[in-house]
């Protein structure tokens, strides 16, 4: 009998997480989305599944239950749902734009990780989409930089108290996504750094969400140990 292995993904709708969901997929995994809008190709599929969820609403991510009534060889956690935040020098952003943030990119994947950690049994795997951000100081990115920094700690903090699972926060490089084509249409005002993501993008220099899929999935099966936190090109073949 084949193994069963189970993936849960946030924010499959589009880029890097919609990438891994049908990565996994394609390799036989059960893979259950969770976030506001779903890939047909996701509902379609006999192996795959979708909540709803809007993962910056607190009461909706209590709610969630990632326990089944299945047995797995192993369960592997995603948290990917993620936003820029407001594109704005610091002093302008406001209490909202901050708090939707940190709400989403960390509090949400905090909490998620927390029920993964206590529903789920058996075999498990935790990853986090991180952020070159989180390490490296980017004008007008405020939120969004201490948001991923947050959850590069909060990984790393993770995986001190689980030595048992892997646990780790990827930075994924700059991938083709809608998220990298909002910070093309930033104001220079806003976001002074906008024209290095311009030419990066016109110079055929981004990273396709299916290589970073397929990297992943690469990483779930490596039996070395590696960082904590690593950089997805560091392993892409
Ligand atoms: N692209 C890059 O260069 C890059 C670099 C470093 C890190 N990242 C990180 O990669 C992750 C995925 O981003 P992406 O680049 O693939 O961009 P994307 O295509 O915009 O994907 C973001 C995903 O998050 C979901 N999402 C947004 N708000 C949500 C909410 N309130 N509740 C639930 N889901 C929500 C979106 O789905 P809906 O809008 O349908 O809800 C979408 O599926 C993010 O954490 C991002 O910070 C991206």
């Amino acid at each position: 009998m084949s193994a069963r292995k189970r993936m849960i993904v946030t924010g499959v709708s589009s880029g890097i997480g919609r990438a891994i969901a049908a990565e996994a997929l394609r390799l036989g995994w059960y893979v259950e989305g969770i976030g506001r809008n779903a890939p047909t190709e996701l509902i379609e599929h006999s192996h795959g599944s979708f909540t709803i969820c809007d993962l910056s609403d607190r009461v909706a991510l209590k709610k969630l239950s990632l326990s089944t009534p299945q047995s797995y060889d192993l369960t592997v956690l995603v948290n990917n749902a993620g936003t820029l935040g407001p594109v704005k020098l610091a002093k302008k952003a406001s209490w909202s734009e901050i708090d939707h943030c940190i709400t989403l990119n960390t509090s949400s994947a905090m909490l998620l990780s927390a029920k993964f950690l206590s529903e789920v049994v058996g075999e498990k795997q935790l990853y986090f989409t991180g952020s070159g951000a989180a390490e490296f100081a980017i004008e007008g990115w405020s939120a969004y930089c201490a948001s991923k920094a947050a959850v590069h700690m909060y990984a790393s903090v993770l995986a001190k108290e689980h030595p048992e699972f892997k646990i780790h926060a990827f930075r994924p490089g700059k991938v083709n996504t809608p998220m990298q084509a909002e910070i093309r249409a930033t104001a220079e005002e806003d976001f002074p750094g906008v024209g290095h993501f311009v030419e990066e993008f016109e110079s055929g220099n981004l990273v396709l969400p299916e290589t970073v899929a397929t990297t992943l999935l690469h990483v779930i099966n490596l039996e070395e140990k590696i960082p904590v936190i690593f950089s997805i090109s560091n392993y892409s073949r």
